[in-house]
């Protein structure tokens, strides 16, 4: 199946509302290209049970810092559009379709947004929310499905859509990783053949630290340290954070139990990579 790629939102509209009216419902799976198997993932995932699937490809400039790579992001799109052959609309907008002059409307989900990812990225989130906000609009899909490789952009969209009564069901799809347990992102294909080899470190950490909680050990901040030595160890590594805190409020589990998201973001020369694993005890 070849998909239709709309680039404005009209045509978009009105292919959704044709799919609607045959009586489909409507999955979305919002992607920035350079497709591999964690969106293709989403897409099967939301293919199984939707009769329409809409997909975006949209690098989005406000979620980019301006020392980030959002000129550079890999814009493959011959290619993307191969592997959206699960899917029946494709939406690939420009950036003036999305910002238009005179655009000036950003949505903040407060709390969620300023650490972790935030605190490394000021701005980040508030691009995240306002862009998926606008698509879902414009989409107005029954489901929409996301990857829980971006933990904390997960909680950001399920709170948005909790505190603005947005009508859509958020789906959460697991991690895609390599054989060698590297979680798949678009932006591994920045990394040299040794930071490449070195990557495993983000999975290894994150292994270590789940055994620990495994077998007993319910203080954060022994769980951290492990994590923290695991990448201090690694050749060419630079860590920027390892937690280990609740899954909800992305802020220290007291006690330390239900459900714990371990996450750690670790830069290889320019490129930042991030992981994360949820454990319950
Ligand atoms: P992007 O990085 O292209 O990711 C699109 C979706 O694919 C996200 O939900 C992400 O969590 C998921 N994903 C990425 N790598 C994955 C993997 N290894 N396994 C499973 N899912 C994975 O995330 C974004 O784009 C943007 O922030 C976006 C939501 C599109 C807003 O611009």
């Amino acid at each position: 199946m070849t998909p239709v790629v709309v680039s404005t939102e009209g045509p978009l509209r009105q292919a959704v509302a044709a799919a609607r009216r045959k009586g489909n419902q409507v999955g979305f799976v919002p992607t920035m290209g350079a497709l591999h198997a964690g969106h293709v993932s989403l897409i099967e995932k939301a293919r199984a049970v939707n009769g329409f699937v809409v997909a975006s490809i949209f690098v989005n400039p406000t979620q980019f810092g301006p020392n980030e790579d959002f000129t550079r992001y890999p814009r493959p799109l011959e290619r993307d559009l191969d592997l959206c052959a699960g899917v029946d609309l494709v939406f690939v907008p420009d950036v003036a379709t999305m910002y238009p002059p005179g655009f000036q409307t950003f949505v903040q989900v407060k709390d969620l947004s300023n650490i972790l990812e935030g605190a490394s990225r000021p701005g980040h989130f508030q691009g995240v929310a306002t862009v998926v906000l606008k698509l879902l609009n414009l989409v107005q899909p029954d489901r929409a499905y996301f990857g829980q490789k971006d933990a904390q952009q997960v909680r950001v969209i399920q709170q948005m859509v909790r505190d603005l009564n947005v009508p859509v069901e958020i789906a959460v799809c697991p991690t895609v990783r390599e054989p060698d347990g590297l979680a798949l992102s678009s932006r591994n294909q920045y990394l040299d053949v040794n930071q490449r080899r070195e990557a495993t470190a983000l999975n290894q950490a994150l292994d270590k630290a789940e055994e620990m909680i495994r077998e007993g050990e319910r203080n954060a901040g022994v769980i951290e340290r492990a994590m923290v030595d695991h990448i201090a160890a690694t050749p060419g590594a630079v860590l920027d954070y390892a937690i280990a805190v609740d899954r909800e409020t992305l802020k220290p589990a007291s006690p330390f139990r239900g459900t714990i998201l371990l996450a750690l973001a670790v830069k290889f020369g320019a490129t930042r990579l991030i992981d994360n694993r949820i454990v319950e005890c």
